[in-house]
């Protein structure tokens, strides 16, 4: 039983198509070969700021008992990715350096209204978002990435953005009406398709299409 099952009366939410409004665009899976190695700095950077946003919420609403220790355990798991993508980073002699994020987080971001209570909501339906798009994009770089090891790790990442996707929606029901999160859910589902369905010079794992 998934935690969603256990939360009564919530709308269950077992699988990413049940959220994401709109699939990744076969314009950005013909990308992912020629720039895999870009894509592996990126997703470093990814797994670091999944981390991040989970010790911010942690810092920030320390009044919620519930949210304690399941962010806690979420923020080592990011961790253990982000050192995953460090490991494979060195095997394939690619240098760890900064680069120009996409517009995903900023485009999602600015739909997080800032009340405190409605602000939190916001923030857990977006982290479940963010966590369900990567889990649909690690199974498309999975399906065409030519490296078998590579391939094996995101399989792997998959299963584990799904719980954490799940995980973040459970979070919600637990604080809100599920009336109130489902609506969100609507809300911020049709921005991230905007985005997702708009065109950008950036290629990175939460890119929209590429120009
Ligand atoms: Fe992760
Ligand atoms: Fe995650």
């Amino acid at each position: 039983m998934s935690n969603l099952e256990s939360v009564e009366g919530a709308i269950l939410f077992e699988d990413i198509d049940s959220i994401l409004q709109v699939k990744t665009d076969e314009k950005w899976v013909m990308q992912v070969n020629p720039n895999w190695q870009m894509l592996l700095v990126d997703h470093a950077h990814c797994e670091r700021k999944a981390a991040d946003f989970a010790i911010n919420l942690i810092k920030s609403y320390t009044e919620y008992e519930v949210l304690q220790a399941p962010l806690s355990k979420l923020v080592r798991e990011e961790m253990r990715h982000f050192e995953l993508c460090l490991k494979y980073l060195k095997m394939y002699a690619i240098p760890f350096k900064p680069i120009q994020p996409c517009g995903y987080a900023k485009a999602l971001h600015r739909i997080i209204r800032h009340e405190r209570k409605q602000k939190l909501m916001d923030m857990l339906i977006v982290a479940a978002f963010i966590e369900a798009r990567s889990c649909e994009r690690f199974g498309l770089v999975a399906r065409v990435l030519s490296q078998p090891q590579l391939i094996k790790f995101y399989q792997t990442l998959y299963q584990a953005e799904l719980r954490h996707f799940q995980n973040y929606l459970a979070l919600a029901f637990q604080i809100y009406s599920h009336s109130q999160v489902n609506k969100r859910i609507i809300d911020i589902g049709q921005a991230e398709a905007e985005f997702v369905q708009s065109s950008e010079a950036v290629f990175r794992f939460h890119s929209a299409i590429p120009i």
